[in-house]
């Protein structure tokens, strides 16, 4: 492990079947208003908006509601979200779905009390809230596994109008304060965005992987949660009400982007700079975005990162390796992925998400293309990998 890094995560957990209990407890640490964000009403007709409103009100909160955040929240979203909790005098953003709405209360957590424009400024131009800034604190009670928002400072927000969809990763003081993780909250999930959220966390691995070339730790750790990925997948999808399966994934998704397995990696990324441009154009399910262009990837890349690609092949997907060459390994390594993409069922074509010949300019204007990887790609390589993806 040769570079330098900080790590440190502010985020408390509360893991189980029974976390909820904890939430009373800890709202006692803010003041009598929360503002209960959420989207477009899964948590009502599955009980938890119940059960949450219940806990707010034995604690005495005043609740104040922003509801109806969309998948892939818009930057008009973002800005009514920030007047409300401004006037609303909110004292904590409580966040209750997934990674959109997370997302999404980070967004406002610091657009609140910021004179300027926050999608310019911390989007568009990445850059970080100042040192005295108001900064909202933000909870929140995970309902759809996949992202890592509830553990890392994350916030993705698109600009349709601009063509945009651009993720700001914000330091600690943005990062939930809490997050109360239950499985059993995930069961309700439609089959199409669980097995999404399930390949969120393998891109979300893989892109973090994939780069240098030192032995580092974080690779080792990394190669676990793979493989206790792929094993709870395939039980999850056989029956989604696996407690321990589902339990086993929301504890991985978390651990694959909080910060602790990027230590030391320059991390590759480009799975989801392309991801997000087609979403930005199509408001495609984020976890399909990256699934429909992985393939043509990493068939691609992977020439230029051979031998971290046939030890992956090796340690994750069990290729034996005797007698073959590298390029052989990995790619038998990359078959094994497409293997268990088809077993889970998530979208291996953009054309399903509406990738066209008529847009793919488009989204490739949108791309951020990023030199941290195996091989920084060109604009050229990248519109050939989106047509490969089609
Ligand atoms: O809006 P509701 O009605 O709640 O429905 C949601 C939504 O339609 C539904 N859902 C969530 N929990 C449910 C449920 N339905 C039934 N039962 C439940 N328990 O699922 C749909 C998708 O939810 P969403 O929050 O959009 O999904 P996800 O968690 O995948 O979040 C996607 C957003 O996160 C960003 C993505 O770009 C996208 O905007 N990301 C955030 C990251 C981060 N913070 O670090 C990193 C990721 O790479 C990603 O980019
Ligand atoms: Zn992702």
């Amino acid at each position: 492990m040769l570079g330098n890094f900080k790590y440190s995560n502010p985020t408390r957990l509360y893991f189980g079947d029974e976390s909820m209990q904890f939430l009373l407890e800890e709202l006692k640490a803010y003041g009598p208003t929360v503002l209960l964000t959420y989207g477009g009403g899964s948590i009502k007709r599955n009980g938890i908006y119940d059960q949450v409103v219940q806990i707010l009100q034995q604690a005495g909160k005043r609740i104040v509601e922003l509801s109806g955040v969309m998948p892939n929240p818009t930057v008009e979203k973002l800005r009514e979200g920030a007047e409300l909790a401004r006037t609303s005098g909110a004292d904590l953003i409580l966040a209750v779905g997934g990674g959109s709405t997370i997302d999404y209360a980070k967004g406002v957590s610091v657009a609140a009390y910021f004179d300027g424009d926050a999608w310019e400024t911390f989007y568009k131009q990445q850059q970080n809230p100042a040192a005295d800034a108001r900064i909202l604190p933000v909870g929140a009670i995970l309902t759809m596994v996949g992202t890592g928002s509830e553990m890392n400072g994350g916030s993705v927000i698109t600009n349709h109008a601009e063509g945009l969809k651009i993720g700001k990763v914000f330091d600690e003081r943005v990062m939930p304060r809490f997050s109360v993780l239950n499985p059993r909250f995930t069961f309700s999930l439609p089959k199409y965005q669980m097995t999404a959220g399930f390949f969120d966390i393998m891109s979300h691995l893989m892109e973090q992987y994939f780069s240098n070339d030192d032995d580092n730790t974080s690779d080792y750790l990394n190669e676990g949660l793979m493989r206790s990925l792929i094993s709870s997948s395939l039980r999850a999808v056989e029956n989604p009400e696996d407690y321990e399966a589902r339990s086993n994934i929301m504890w991985t998704a978390t651990w694959a982007l909080n910060t602790l397995l990027k230590c030391a990696k320059t991390q590759d990324w480009m799975v989801h700079m392309i991801g997000q441009a087609i979403g930005a154009i199509t408001d495609a399910t984020h976890g399909m975005t990256l699934s429909a262009v992985s393939l043509p990837y990493y068939r691609y890349v992977s020439q230029f990162g051979l031998p971290k690609f046939a030890r992956w092949a090796q340690t994750v997907w069990g290729v034996n390796g005797e007698g073959k060459t590298q390029e052989q390994i990995a790619r038998e390594g990359i078959d094994a992925l497409e293997a268990w993409m088809r077993q889970i069922g998530v979208v291996l074509h953009s054309a399903e998400l509406g990738v066209s010949e008529s847009n793919i300019e488009a989204i490739a204007n949108g791309v951020i293309l990023l030199p941290t990887g195996y091989h920084m790609l060109s604009r050229e390589e990248v519109v050939q990998i989106i047509r490969q993806s089609m």
